[in-house]
């Protein structure tokens, strides 16, 4: 399901792009004239946004909800990449380099979107030096989180990549560390390259052992 053009809005307004990290330092003069080559979009959950192998023609924003980045074999086996959250971006690798889609980019709830065209975006980026900088910080913490990922699955078992991945998805909420984004067992195995089966024995023994507790679906850390 790819999202749907009728789905499309006006653009968005000075106080959403403040909102963004990609656009910190960004002054309001070069944000106006990127809203108004910005269009809105909603996507519904499981709703493929961009597809590998695809023709690169946008970047997006999201605003609110969460995707999935993706790539999978030809049996269908697939392996997630890493989930975006809202103020986080995605296809700018095509854009930048002019190479075809690298993933498959999936709603993994309702998506709401900001869209910037390839040609306005690159204006944008030649406009503006501090947008250059946050996406090449954004880059770098997504090559920092890569190289992680390789020392975990290389040299980690399941339980210490399981643990590992509810740490760097967590975030301290009075005090409790909680993670943020909706996980399903079967995405965390997609995610470590683990069996949803060996997931579900992991984390059935974390909680056995008092180290996570699951609250109302959401898992919580506990401290020591
Ligand atoms: P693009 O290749 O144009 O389309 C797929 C997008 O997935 C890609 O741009 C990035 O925005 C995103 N993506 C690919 N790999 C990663 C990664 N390791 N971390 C975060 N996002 C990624």
């Amino acid at each position: 399901m790819m999202i749907e053009q009728g789905a499309m809005k006006a653009g968005p307004g000075l106080a959403m792009l403040h909102s963004i990290p990609m656009f910190a330092g960004v002054p309001d003069a070069q944000l106006e004239a990127i809203a108004r080559v910005t269009q809105h979009r909603k996507a519904p959950r499981h709703a493929a946004i961009v597809r590998a192998g695809d023709h690169t023609d946008s970047l997006y924003v999201i605003v609110s909800g969460s995707a999935k980045v993706l790539n999978s074999d030809a049996d269908g086996r697939e392996v997630i990449i890493t989930l975006l959250g809202p103020g986080e971006f995605f296809g700018e690798m095509g854009l930048i380099d002019g190479s075809p889609r690298s993933a498959d980019v999936v709603a993994n709830e309702p998506c709401e979107l900001l869209v910037i065209g390839k040609a306005d975006f690159k204006r944008c980026l030649a406009d503006n030096f501090d947008l250059c900088l946050n996406i090449m910080k954004s880059l770098v913490q997504r090559l920092r989180e890569a190289d992680r990922k390789i020392e975990s699955l290389a040299l980690m078992d399941v339980y210490g990549r399981v643990a590992k991945l509810l740490l760097e998805y967590s975030q301290l909420e009075n005090g409790v560390r909680v993670v943020r984004r909706k996980l399903t067992k079967q995405d965390m195995a997609k995610m470590i390259g683990a069996s949803r089966e060996m997931v579900s024995r992991v984390m059935k023994d974390l909680e056995g052992s008092g180290y996570i507790r699951v609250e109302d679906g959401r898992i919580l850390l506990n401290d020591d």
